[in-house]
């Protein structure tokens, strides 16, 4: 059993045993998952009960809006906050938001004003990971979107390691095996993302999205892997797997993303990010790519 006990209680993480702060699941009745943590069962980070509101009533416009208000925030200067019918039609109906809330009364002053929080509701999100389920015929999901509140808070004031474990929390919750998602190269959540498992590149170049420097990736979930997002040990088996492929990847240049685009689409790979190297890398730091051995 891989207990978080041990992992959370260093003093960075102390908030994860905090009775004030919980995981929450905003999911229609008909899209809840029956049996939470079932595939992943051999990881133990989440005993809490879970905070559970239904996006269908009309009540709990107060808790999206709260969502929102954290989601446009985060994602405001990078011109990619979310509009509201996208949040409803492509999120909230298909699939479901995770993360962590805490309860309002106990926020210090400054966390709830950045937080917008109302005090008339008992619960105000920290942090958000939406996740939808896809066509894939293999039962993959695509990873949405991620934010915390650590991206709108003063260093004393973040819940470290937030954003990972709401990412963490989703995928374990729903029992996610494998899960595509799409992020920009220079963003840190690539530190995240390339922390749950096998790291697939399927674009490295991505003119159809808004952005161009997009990463479109497949990940296979190894919930067993996730401590070493916080011990930034190698991955365990990762260079028994994996050889360099022989190239990096400039993040911040497109002739060589394009170039990896075109290996991509010659069939060349497939590709793979080495976690430890995401992980502790500046973000605009070329990267290795590999390959299978
Ligand atoms: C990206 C995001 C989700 C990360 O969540 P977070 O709660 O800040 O990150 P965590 O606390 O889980 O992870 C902590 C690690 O990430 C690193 N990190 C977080 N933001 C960083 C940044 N802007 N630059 C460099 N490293 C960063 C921390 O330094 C820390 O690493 P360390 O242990 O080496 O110090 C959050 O910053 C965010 O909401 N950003 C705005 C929205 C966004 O861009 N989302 C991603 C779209 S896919």
């Amino acid at each position: 059993m891989i207990k978080g006990e041990e992992l959370f209680a260093d003093s960075k993480l102390e908030w994860m045993r905090d009775e004030n702060v919980r995981p929450y699941v905003f999911v229609r009745p008909e899209n809840r998952i029956l049996e939470p943590g079932r595939l992943h069962r051999r990881l133990d980070w989440f005993p809490h009960p879970v905070i559970y509101k239904n996006p269908l009533e009309m009540d709990q416009v107060a808790f999206a809006d709260r969502i929102l208000h954290l989601e446009t925030k985060a994602f405001g200067p990078s011109g990619m906050a979310m509009p509201r019918w996208v949040f409803y039609d492509c999120a909230v109906v298909p699939g479901f938001v995770a993360g962590f809330a805490a309860r309002t009364s106990a926020l210090p002053d400054d966390v709830k004003a950045a937080l917008g929080a109302d005090g008339s509701v008992e619960w105000t999100p920290l942090s958000l990971f939406i996740i939808i389920p896809t066509m894939s015929r293999d039962g993959e999901w695509v990873a949405h979107n991620l934010c915390s509140v650590n991206s709108i808070l003063p260093k004393v004031r973040q819940y470290y390691g937030i954003g990972f474990i709401s990412k963490a929390f989703g995928l374990w919750y729903a029992n996610v095996r494998a899960c595509c998602g799409m992020t920009q190269w220079t963003s840190p959540s690539v530190k995240l993302h390339s922390n749950y498992g096998d790291f697939e590149v399927l674009t490295a170049y991505t003119p159809v999205h808004s952005y161009a420097r997009t990463v479109t990736y497949r990940l296979i979930v190894d919930a067993e892997s996730w401590q070493g997002f916080f011990t930034k040990q190698d991955r365990k088996g990762f260079h028994d797997r994996y050889a360099p492929a022989g190239f990096d990847v400039n993040r911040v240049d497109d002739d060589s993303l394009i170039a990896f685009q075109r290996r991509l689409e010659a069939d060349e790979g497939p590709f793979f990010l080495d976690p430890k190297e995401a992980r502790l890398k500046a973000l605009d730091a070329p990267l290795k790519i590999y390959r299978l051995k």
